[in-house]
């Protein structure tokens, strides 16, 4: 995990899963460029871990362009990585997405990822990584209020393998670290602690997952331990996507 001399860039390091991706990138010894549109928790995360303040909405091209003239000047040109960890669901239904609300969910899930793609790697000129975060509703057909949220986190899963397929001849590889459900604040604010248990029933390993899980798979998939590793979705959902093991007929237990 040795990050010494390395420099990156993380969208949405505010709080949850991008301030642990920041602090995990920084104990490995990188320098971060921590990216919000709240001014109060980009700096306060770049102060805990002697990283680089940066506010910009990462909903515009003109965001993400001052974002990435700002990584070249800090870094004099050096980038290594880039992780972008933005991705909010409109929570609207087939019935009541109307045009804006549905590309309001692709731009705060898919747009942010493509420009960053587009505008940020070239400046990953000695090879490195890109880390997109997706989630298991982009692999699940998810209706409800999650329709459109489901959809875009599918199409950016999709972009990442595409992109990584592009960028593999210049040594820049792209990921994707899907969670599962995860108890970051905003979820924390919206949830009792009935709905945890009940939730922690139905996975394998017994618990919702933590920012710091997920920071954790980030982290190596930025890291040199991935070095052979490009176009992947890792799934970080304490098992949900393989099932809960259920009781079976006893004559198909005999056999
Ligand atoms: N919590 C879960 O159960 C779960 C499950 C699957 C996937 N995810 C994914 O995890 C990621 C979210 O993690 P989180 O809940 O820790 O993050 P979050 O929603 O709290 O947002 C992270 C940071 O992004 C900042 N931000 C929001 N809009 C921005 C903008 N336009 N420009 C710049 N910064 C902006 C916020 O101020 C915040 O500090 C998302 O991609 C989400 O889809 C979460």
């Amino acid at each position: 995990m040795q990050l010494t001399g390395q420099n990156f860039v993380v969208l949405g390091a505010g709080q949850g899963i991008g301030e642990n991706t920041v602090h995990a990138l920084a104990q490995g010894g990188a320098r971060v460029l921590c990216v919000d549109l709240d001014e109060g928790r980009a700096s306060a995360v770049a102060k805990a871990a002697r990283g680089i303040a940066c506010v910009a909405d990462i909903s515009t091209r003109a965001g993400v362009e001052k974002i990435f003239a700002t990584a070249k000047r800090e870094f004099d040109g050096r980038l290594d990585g880039i992780v972008d960890v933005v991705g909010i669901g409109v929570g609207k239904t087939l019935n009541t997405l109307d045009d804006q609300s549905w590309q309001h969910q692709f731009d705060m899930v898919v747009g942010h990822a493509f420009l960053a793609l587009q505008l940020g790697t070239p400046l990953l000129a000695r090879g490195g990584s890109v880390v997109l975060v997706g989630s298991m509703a982009g692999e699940w057909p998810r209706g409800g209020t999650l329709l459109a949220y489901a959809s875009a986190k599918a199409a950016l899963h999709h972009l990442a393998r595409s992109a990584a397929q592009e960028l593999a001849p210049q040594g820049i590889r792209v990921n994707v670290v899907a969670p599962g459900l995860t108890r970051t604040p905003r979820l924390l604010d919206a949830n009792d602690e009935a709905f945890w248990q009940a939730q922690a029933a139905e996975i394998p390993l017994s618990r919702a997952g933590t920012p710091a899980d997920i920071a954790n798979a980030i982290l190596f998939l930025s890291s040199p331990m991935a070095a052979h590793i490009t176009g992947v979705v890792l799934a970080v959902d304490g098992g949900a996507n393989i099932g809960m093991l259920r009781p079976i007929a006893k004559s198909a237990r005999a056999s």
